[in-house]
């Protein structure tokens, strides 16, 4: 049973390096251990209703706005997935112009589906040292905004899931001097304006943003915000799309749970925050030791960086990060939340202390020590190219379709999606073309799903083309 595997994991000692940021921290936070059935009611007299607030759902989205400086905030328990799907489709119509990250996360493709849009893609380079995706150039968003007038809405991820800020407040400029609202998918960033932490969204001019709660916030998983600032999008439009996505009967475990956060965060955020931030910069002090492993601190192409996110890169050692990731697990009992071939990411969250911390800096200091220096494998992550697109995903997706070997699939264009989870950024998306290095990455990456679960050897593509 789940239970009681779950019950095995808590009693394992395994340090949580990963979400949810609650941490299994019940000493810090209580009120976790009481979450239980026995609170699992429904709309029932008095109890408000999560979808359709009147009561203490008011006052709690009421408290969550004062608490992010947003207008309006809608509080969700399907995650920010159904943040973003809210955000785009309450604002797109039919058929708009959508300007989107092409590192965005899967929620975003599906909405874009779901409004049939006319996709526009950011696409910043990749940073040369770790691999990961840099920031936006607000010059691209203008860029765009003047090359493409039916785009409606202007869509960014910030902090990306390696921890990458981008410039929201000259992007929001920009969007407001064109008319076109911004939303922020700030999932990763709901900590962001707290203690210290770089500012939020929120309060940088964006219209619309998603955070979720449970990535770094003591709040349980599922739970997310859909922050509203007024202006240019209509915010019952929202909200009816908010309810479209989630359930009729919200969990009130779930809902007491960003109850709770909210009420912590009131109390005790900034100081908390602060002692997290401090934790972090510790650690970060510790690394700047490190003879052969190296902690992503920014650089060129990145506007800021979210310290909560401990990127290491193994590159140039005899490790590569799936084997940090596993030395982490199997010596030191710290599980990561994920890695590669060059790097690892350990993410901390407001459940973490100094010593979870130190722990963290500890291990790695030792596998710092042990670790030998490697020839250059090369690259750690081949620059994100943009593949062909030869039909929006909607219509690659309405055709008729068949497996094809993956060997035999050059050229032919894709009717999946593929992704690897985590992130959940889709490498291939619907309607683009397959070329020989995606076919090859599809035959060789193990980690990667499809809709059509026929990965490595056959992948789904239109009949016609
Ligand atoms: C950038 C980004 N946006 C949205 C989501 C969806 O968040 P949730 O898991 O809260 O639904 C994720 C999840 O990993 C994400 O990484």
């Amino acid at each position: 049973m789940l239970l009681d595997e779950l019950e095995k994991c808590a009693s394992s000692g395994a340090l949580p390096m990963h979400m949810p940021g609650h941490k299994r921290n019940i000493s810090a936070f209580p009120w976790l251990s009481s979450l239980g059935g026995t609170l699992d009611i429904t709309e029932i007299y008095g109890f408000d209703d999560l979808n359709c607030p009147e009561g203490i759902f008011a006052s709690l989205e009421q408290r969550m706005a004062a608490l992010r400086g947003a207008d309006e905030t809608v509080c969700l328990v399907n995650g920010s997935t159904s943040a973003v799907l809210a955000a785009i489709t309450s604002v797109l119509p039919s058929g708009g112009g959508l300007l989107m990250c092409r590192g965005s996360h899967r929620s975003m493709y599906n909405a874009a589906e779901l409004c049939r849009a006319n996709v526009y893609y950011l696409t910043p380079p990749t940073e040369s040292s770790f691999g990961i995706t840099e920031s936006v150039e607000p010059y691209e968003v203008e860029r765009m905004l003047d090359l493409h007038p039916d785009i409606a809405l202007v869509a960014v991820t910030s902090p990306t899931y390696d921890g990458v800020i981008s410039d929201i407040g000259a992007i929001s400029k920009i969007c407001r001097s064109h008319g076109v609202p911004l939303f922020v998918d700030e999932a990763h960033g709901a900590h962001l304006g707290i203690g210290g932490f770089p500012e939020s969204a929120v309060t940088l001019g964006a219209d619309l943003v998603a955070e979720s709660l449970h990535k770094t916030l003591p709040a349980l998983t599922q739970t997310a915000c859909l922050h509203i600032n007024h202006g240019l999008v209509d915010p019952d439009e929202v909200r009816r799309r908010a309810a479209m996505f989630q359930s009729s009967s919200p969990s009130y475990i779930l809902s007491a749970s960003v109850d709770a956060c909210v009420s912590y965060l009131e109390a005790e955020g900034e100081r908390a925050a602060r002692r997290w931030l401090e934790a972090v910069r510790r650690f970060e002090d510790t690394a700047a030791g490190f003879s052969r492993l190296r902690l992503f601190t920014g650089g060129d192409g990145i506007f800021a960086r979210d310290p909560s996110k401990l990127l290491i890169s193994t590159a140039g050692t005899d490790m590569t990060g799936v084997s940090l990731m596993r030395v982490l697990r199997e010596k030191y009992s710290i599980e990561l939340e994920t890695a590669n071939a060059e790097t690892a990411l350990a993410m901390t969250g407001m459940g973490d202390t100094d010593e979870t911390v130190a722990r963290l800096a500890r291990a790695l200091s030792e596998i710092d020590g042990a670790c030998r220096t490697a020839p250059d494998r090369g690259s750690p992550a081949p620059e994100v190219r943009l593949p062909e697109r030869r039909l929006p995903a909607h219509e690659a997706l309405s055709l008729p379709s068949e497996a094809f070997p993956v060997s035999d699939s050059v050229g032919r264009v894709s009717a999946e999606y593929v992704w690897a989870y985590p992130p959940g950024i889709p490498i291939l998306v619907p309607g683009e073309v397959i070329d020989d290095g995606t076919a090859r990455t599809l035959m060789s990456d193990t980690s990667l799903h499809s809709t059509k679960k026929r990965l490595p050897h056959e992948i789904f593509c239109v009949s016609a083309f």
